[in-house]
């Protein structure tokens, strides 16, 4: 979770280290610190809790005078956000610096050990331990700092990615990673460190990815040095990154939830480019046809992902299981990895994640894989974890997702499962060629309807006005509208902290609907599908008991129009596609709600958008 930027090069590392936290403020944003070694060798750390900009006060006249840094902002796992817990930590002497993302298991153990040995801990964290090891290793042994990190990491247990400076020492930064990313910015007479490549790429698009239990040794003029922990040489490929400033940017939009909402049709038509043909004539998914074989022996598929992902596997598995007669189980990557699941070798799996860093799910991968199973990947962000750990898969390409709460890169997942679903089908012979075609042609479409559907964004305003203070929701839906119901729900709870449940709309009668009374906003996605009907008759039973329905309806309805107390419409289509028609006005509904209770919509409060934390 958290960030991590770093800098060492000829430039002031302040600016740029506190607008490299300002772009990684999305990742966790509790409290934030900084460690600069002045031209005079002095290791200074500045700390404070709260948000970048508090850190900002509280640096105002400090020594702030380094060509060299390290800065964070912590999404606290051990310790409340204070003062005292946010990071960087010094070690006993004040001679290193550290900063880490992820967790140390064994900290308890450790901390014991060396407080027996005279240290004393100014925190509560488990960072401040693994700073206090490196040195007291160091001092034991008389080795350098690398070689005292080499030797304390080969006794943690737990994830890092960590980033270490020495007084005395302003030419060098010492880094290392293991279950959480680390990328290395390589500019002209200048490097960069930072947990994704948001900070570094107004910088420079060349970068390095760390593989996990490496370790770089960041020297002024001199390129980066990767050894492992156990002290063997390695070479990493420098990768150019493909993304832009303005991607990073709100572009007019007063938060990025908002913005990413509205680039929708433009990041489904992304993700579609190149696999999609333009006649749509074809489907073209080199992940799937790359491994035909192996999709065409498939007896199952199991989609693992946490949140949101999720909400888009449950999808994915009433569009495989329809289009390709394909069992599929979905799991969250936090159960499966620990109930001794039975998987096959010709099992699927399909990991779902939009950061590609989710602890859990990169674990259930790494478990599923040594069972012999074959795992795809879905993912956003290029060259993160998940993707370099699958045996293949699909990227989303929606662009960098700021707004904890995901929304363009749950839509594109859903069209990357659509597009696999289809693919697999015509490859496996079990939907006439002439449906396939059919349905690319309305998936072509989708992105246009959904520009149609923001336009109610006004009308969606004005309706969130009447709720904003109601204190809880439940969400119905059924068939492919049931996930999007739960979807619904989690996203009015992550920004505008309303209790909000999503249930099946015919499970409603077996419990739920105790709640109902004339103060439940009641949200029914009632499309004109193939279960219709029986919502309505689940939305009579709501205003039987006075409850008040918000219900999303085809344009041509008329029957729900007149049960409803209010409604939002969207176009008709195939049944298979209405999760990305139907999730649009939820999401906007929720932003509005969030809005008006004055919630920070982008930087929710508990939340963060990269998990790298089990
Ligand atoms: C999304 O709105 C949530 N913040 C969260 O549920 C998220 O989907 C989940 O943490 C999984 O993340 P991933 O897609 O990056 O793996
Ligand atoms: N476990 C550390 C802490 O609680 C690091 C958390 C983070 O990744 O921000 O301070």
């Amino acid at each position: 979770m958290c960030g991590i930027v770093g800098y060492i090069g000829n430039q002031e590392a302040y600016p740029i280290l506190i607008k490299g936290l300002h772009r990684l403020e999305y990742r966790g944003y509790d409290s934030a610190g900084i460690a600069l070694i002045n031209p005079s060798g002095d290791l200074n750390i500045y700390k404070t809790k709260g948000r970048v900009s508090d850190l900002e006060e509280f640096c105002d006249s400090k020594d702030i005078s380094a060509t060299i840094g390290i800065a964070h902002t912590r999404w606290a796992t051990h310790g409340e956000p204070n003062n005292a817990n946010a990071h960087p930590h010094y070690s006993e002497t004040e001679n290193l610096a550290l900063i880490h993302n992820g967790i140390i298991e064994n900290y308890a153990v450790l901390k014991e050990q060396l407080m027996q040995k005279g240290y004393h801990f100014l925190s509560n964290t488990d960072t401040e331990v693994l700073i206090q090891l490196i040195e007291y290793i160091q001092t034991l042994n008389h080795v350098d700092v690398c070689t005292a990190l080499q030797l304390a990491l080969g006794q943690v247990i737990g994830a890092y990615a960590i980033a270490v400076m020495e007084k005395g020492n302003p030419d060098q930064i010492i880094v290392a990673r293991k279950s959480s990313p680390l990328v290395l910015g390589i500019g002209e007479n200048e490097f960069f460190i930072a947990s994704d490549a948001s900070p570094i790429i107004e910088y420079t698009n060349k970068v390095i990815y760390l593989e996990d239990e490496e370790i770089a040794i960041v020297k002024r003029h001199e390129q980066p040095r990767i050894v492992t922990i156990g002290n063997v040489e390695k070479t990493r490929e420098i990768i150019q990154l493909e993304l832009s400033l303005s991607q990073l940017e709100k572009g007019g939009f007063p938060h990025f939830m908002l913005k990413e909402i509205f680039e929708q049709p433009h990041t489904l038509r992304d993700c579609m480019r190149g696999r999609v043909d333009v006649t749509c004539n074809n489907i073209v998914l080199s992940g799937i046809l790359d491994h035909r074989e192996r999709f065409l022996q498939a007896k199952r598929i199991i989609i693992l992902a946490c949140g949101t992902s999720w909400h888009a596997g449950l999808i994915g598995e009433y569009l495989i299981e329809e289009i390709c007669r394909i069992p599929v189980e979905v799991e969250y990557s936090s159960e499966f990895r620990y109930r001794h699941p039975v998987i096959y070798p010709d099992d699927i799996i399909i990991a779902i994640s939009q950061s590609g860093e989710t602890a859990d799910t990169l674990a259930a991968i790494e478990l599923a894989k040594k069972e012999g199973a074959f795992v795809y990947g879905i993912c956003n962000v290029v060259g993160s974890s998940i993707p370099r750990n699958t045996h293949s898969g699909s990227y989303t390409h929606v662009g960098p997702e700021l707004g904890v709460a995901s929304t363009k890169a749950f839509t594109a997942q859903l069209c990357v499962l659509t597009m696999m679903a289809l693919c697999i089908a015509r490859e496996k012979k079990v939907l006439p060629q002439s449906r396939i075609l059919e349905l690319l042609h309305e998936l072509n479409l989708i992105p246009d309807k959904i520009e149609q559907i923001l336009n109610a964004n006004d009308s969606i305003q004005k309706l969130s006005n009447i709720f904003t203070y109601a204190h809880n929701f439940i969400y119905l839906g059924r068939g492919y509208n049931y996930p999007v119901a739960l979807e619904g729900a989690l996203k009015l709870k992550e920004i505008s902290y309303i209790h909000a449940e999503g249930y099946p709309a015919a499970e409603m009668k077996h419990g739920p609907i105790a709640l109902i009374d004339n103060e439940m906003p009641v949200v029914v996605i009632a499309t004109d599908n193939d279960m219709y009907e029986k919502v309505i008759s689940n939305i009579q039973e709501i205003k039987a008991r006075n409850g008040r329905v918000i219900a999303i309806v085809s344009e041509t309805d008329t029957v729900v129009k007149s049960i409803a107390d209010y409604v939002i419409e969207v176009p008709a289509t195939e049944d298979c596609f209405e999760p990305l028609l139907t999730t649009i006005p939820l999401q906007l509904l929720s932003y509005h709600i969030a809005v008006n209770k004055r919630r920070d919509v982008d930087m929710p409060r508990n939340l963060a958008k990269s998990v790298t934390v089990e």
